[in-house]
C-alpha cells in the first residue's frame, strides 16, 4: 500500500468491475465484453497489458445534441474505447433508438438517467431501462431509501439486467452548493451517507467524485462497482466540475470504472486524447 494525499491507496488491479467486466483477474469478475469470443492466447495478452485493462475501464460519456454527433464520435473512438455513456443531453433529444446502433456495434452502454423521482415511477423507468441491452443505469441516491429499494426490487427477475448505480453528489457540486439546498455536510460526509443508504437497500454499484472514492471503497470492499466521473488527464480544463483528479490517481483510490467526457469530446482528435487517458490509466494499473 502507498500513501497518496493523506489517503491509503489500494491496488488498482484488484478492484470488482461488476458482472460487466471481462475476466482480467480482478476479484470475482466474470466475463461480458466482445473479447471473450478473441482466441485463448489473444485474450491472455490483453489480461497483462496495462492498455487493455485501462480501455476496459474507461467510459465516453457521449454528451452531444443528436444521434448523428454521436454515432460520428462512437465511429471515431470505437478502436481506442468499449464503453459509451449516453446521458440526459442526448437521450433527450435522439430516444431510446440511440442506444440501438451503439449495442449493436458491440459496445458497452451506461444509460446515466440520474432517475429521481417517487418509488413507483423510478421502479417503472427503471423496468423500461433494463430491456434496452444497457450495462449499467444510474438512479440518485438522494431519491432516498424507499426509491433506492424500489429501483432495485425492479431488476428482480430481468435477464442480463444492468449493473444499478447510485449518484451519492455531483462531481459539479461543492460544500457552497450543498448548504444553498439545505445540505449543511462536507461533501465527503454527504458521499458517505448516500453510499450507506444505497448499501442498505442493495446497491453496490455507486457514482462519486474521485475525492470521495477512497472512502466509498473503504464502505463497499472490493465488490463495489465504483464508477467516477469529474477526472481531468494532466492540462485539461476542469469547466463545471468542482471535484476533480486525474485518471491514475482515481484508479489508484479506488475507482472501477472513469467516466471522461469534454477532455475526450472536444478535444482536436478525441481518439488521440482517449489513448492519452489510457496512458495515465495504464500507470495505475
Ligand atoms: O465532460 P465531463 O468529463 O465533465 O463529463 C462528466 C460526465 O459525467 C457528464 O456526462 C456528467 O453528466 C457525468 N456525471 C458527473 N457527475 C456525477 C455523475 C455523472 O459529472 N456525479
Amino acid at each position: 500500500m502507498r500513501k497518496i494525499a493523506g489517503t491509503v491507496r489500494t491496488p488498482a488491479r484488484r478492484i470488482y468491475l461488476g458482472p460487466i467486466g471481462l475476466e482480467l483477474g480482478y476479484d470475482g469478475v466474470m466475463s461480458g465484453f466482445q473479447t471473450t469470443d478473441a482466441p485463448a492466447a489473444v485474450a491472455k495478452a490483453a489480461q497483462s497489458d496495462p492498455i487493455e485493462l485501462a480501455r476496459q475501464r474507461l467510459i465516453v460519456a457521449l454528451d452531444v445534441p443528436d444521434a448523428k454527433s454521436a454515432m460520428r464520435l462512437v465511429a471515431e473512438l470505437e478502436d481506442t474505447c468499449k464503453w459509451f455513456k449516453v446521458g440526459l443531453e442526448l437521450y433527450v433529444a435522439a430516444g431510446p433508438a440511440v442506444l440501438e446502433p451503439i449495442v449493436a456495434r458491440g459496445h458497452n452502454v451506461f444509460l446515466d438517467l440520474k432517475l429521481h423521482d417517487i418509488p413507483n415511477t423510478v421502479a417503472g423507468a427503471v423496468r423500461s431501462a433494463a430491456g434496452l441491452g444497457v450495462r449499467m443505469l444510474t438512479v440518485h441516491a438522494g431519491g432516498g431509501p424507499a426509491m433506492l429499494a424500489a429501483a432495485k426490487a425492479a431488476l428482480a427477475g430481468a435477464v442480463n439486467p444492468p449493473e444499478l448505480l447510485a449518484v451519492t453528489v455531483l462531481t459539479s457540486m461543492d460544500a457552497g452548493q450543498l448548504h444553498l439546498i439545505g445540505v449543511n455536510r462536507a461533501p465527503s460526509g454527504q458521499v458517505e451517507l448516500l453510499a450507506k443508504m444505497g448499501l442498505a437497500a442493495g446497491i453496490r454499484g455507486f457514482v462519486c467524485s474521485p475525492l470521495e472514492v477512497a472512502a466509498v471503497r473503504a464502505l463497499t470492499g472490493p465488490e463495489g462497482v465504483l464508477v467516477i466521473p469529474g477526472i481531468r488527464p494532466a492540462g485539461a480544463a476542469i469547466g463545471d466540475q468542482k471535484r476533480v483528479a486525474g485518471p491514475a490517481e482515481a484508479l489508484s483510490l479506488g475507482a472501477s470504472y472513469l467516466v471522461v467526457g469534454r477532455p475526450i469530446t472536444q478535444a482536436p482528435n478525441p481518439a488521440e486524447a482517449a489513448n492519452a487517458i489510457l496512458e495515465e490509466m495504464a500507470e495505475a494499473l
